[in-house]
């Protein structure tokens, strides 16, 4: 079978083949990925991902703030290890007497979406909050924004509506042993994930060192 007709048969979205989407946690290592996954962003997406118009050295900016030990960053990859998609869930301070929350904010590339990506993030996140003991999760996004609208009331949340934004919440229960196990599954999920890719990569690039890479347009 030549690599043409191999790639014929693999599905044209490999997430659509109703596996668990694999969402990694992002450690500082992957700083340049984000960097390039939000460069690519148009104006449009930006603005809904951002809630206003976000030039290129405010992205820069912001991706040099963000803050590991604190917020979390999960990600999704391609099968080029491409960052496809990726969620920042920042813990939002505490105070005194109020539940513990943080603000979910997601983008997934075009190429990549209505794939379920985005709702994984969603549920990781979520997962993630119940197992450090967030109380209560909240996306703020543009009351136009209907992909993300969807997205939030499909996940249980209840959104209000203010002046052209809005404001979508989810009260969350406790973590169990349940969410505990849920969430190490696909983390380990996602790395052993990763791995493959990375050797598929690898083992793609040494082949086409050798022989070239292949016209798959012929
Ligand atoms: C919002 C966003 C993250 C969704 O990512 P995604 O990977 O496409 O999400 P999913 O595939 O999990 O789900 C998208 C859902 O929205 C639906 N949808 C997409 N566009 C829609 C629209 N214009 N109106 C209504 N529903 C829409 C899809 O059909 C899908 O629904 P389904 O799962 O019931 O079939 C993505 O569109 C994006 O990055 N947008 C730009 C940045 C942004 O808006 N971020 C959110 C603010 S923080």
């Amino acid at each position: 079978m030549d690599i043409k007709n191999a790639n014929n048969n693999l599905p044209s979205s490999p997430h659509r083949a109703g596996q668990a989407v694999p969402v990694r946690e992002l450690h500082a290592g992957y700083r340049q990925e984000i960097l390039n996954h939000l460069l690519q962003l148009n104006d449009d997406d930006r603005r809904l991902r951002f809630g206003t118009q976000t030039p290129d050295e405010v992205i820069a900016r912001y991706v040099e703030r963000l803050d590991f030990n604190k917020d979390v960053i999960f990600g999704v990859f391609d099968l080029n290890l491409k960052l496809i998609g990726m969620a920042h869930l920042a813990y939002l301070p505490e105070h005194k007497g109020q539940a513990r929350a943080a603000e979910f904010g997601v983008s997934v590339l075009p190429e990549g979406r209505s794939q379920g990506l985005g709702t994984a993030l969603l549920e990781r996140s979520a997962v993630h909050s119940r197992n450090t003991r967030i109380e209560t999760l909240y996306v703020h996004c543009l009351a136009n924004n209907k992909a993300m609208m969807h997205l939030a009331q499909k996940a249980g949340m209840t959104v209000e509506y203010a002046y052209g934004d809005a404001d979508a919440c989810l009260k969350l229960p406790p973590a169990n042993p349940g969410t505990i196990v849920e969430e190490a599954a696909n983390e380990q999920w996602a790395d052993m994930d990763y791995a493959l890719k990375e050797n598929l990569k690898r083992s793609n690039q040494a082949w086409w060192w050798f022989f070239g890479r292949p016209d798959l347009a012929r």
